[in-house]
């Protein structure tokens, strides 16, 4: 089973759209083990961003991210990091294919919603960062939810 990291950044909590985005990763089946509110300081997004570091939009990247607080989750799943990865849709939602989040959701590069681990190894350091481990709880699938055992 792997495990992504994934963020709701401000712009989708003040557009309300946490809710949209934590269905349509969870209706892919993908289990939340972990979520949290959380507000980044400058030591922690740039660990975070450190692969941007230098880049054109490392500034202003760091100034929003670290302007308000966001929602960090822990998604597990097979091919967790992938299936995740193509739900949100590319980087600029101006080409990332309807259907996607960002292609259904998001106009901007930069305010495009969501983050999301780019590779498992990427995925083990980011949920470090945010996540201790007793934060992160897995739980048994119930196969019959709806039930109630008597
Ligand atoms: P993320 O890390 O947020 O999941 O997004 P990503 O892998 O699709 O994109 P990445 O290349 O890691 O970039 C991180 C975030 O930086 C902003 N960005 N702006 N103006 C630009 O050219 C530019 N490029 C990247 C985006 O907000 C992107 O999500
Ligand atoms: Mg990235």
């Amino acid at each position: 089973m792997e495990r992504t990291l994934v963020m709701i950044n401000h712009d989708g909590l003040q557009r309300g759209l946490a809710g949209e985005v934590i269905s349509r990763l969870e209706s892919r089946g993908l289990k939340i083990v972990a979520m949290k509110m959380l507000q980044m300081d400058e030591a922690k997004a740039t660990r975070h961003y450190e692969p941007h570091v230098g880049k054109p939009f490392f500034e202003g990247l760091m100034k929003f991210i670290t302007s308000s607080p966001l929602r960090a989750m822990v998604l597990q799943g097979e091919n967790a990091v992938e299936t995740t990865r193509n739900t949100m849709g590319t980087t600029n939602p101006l080409d990332a294919s309807p259907g996607t989040i960002r292609g259904d959701l998001a106009t901007d590069i930069g305010r495009n919603l969501v983050h999301g681990s780019d590779s498992p190894d990427t995925a083990k350091k980011e949920i470090e960062i945010f996540f201790s481990p007793e934060e992160v709880l897995d739980y048994p699938r119930s196969v019959e939810p709806w039930v109630t055992e008597s």
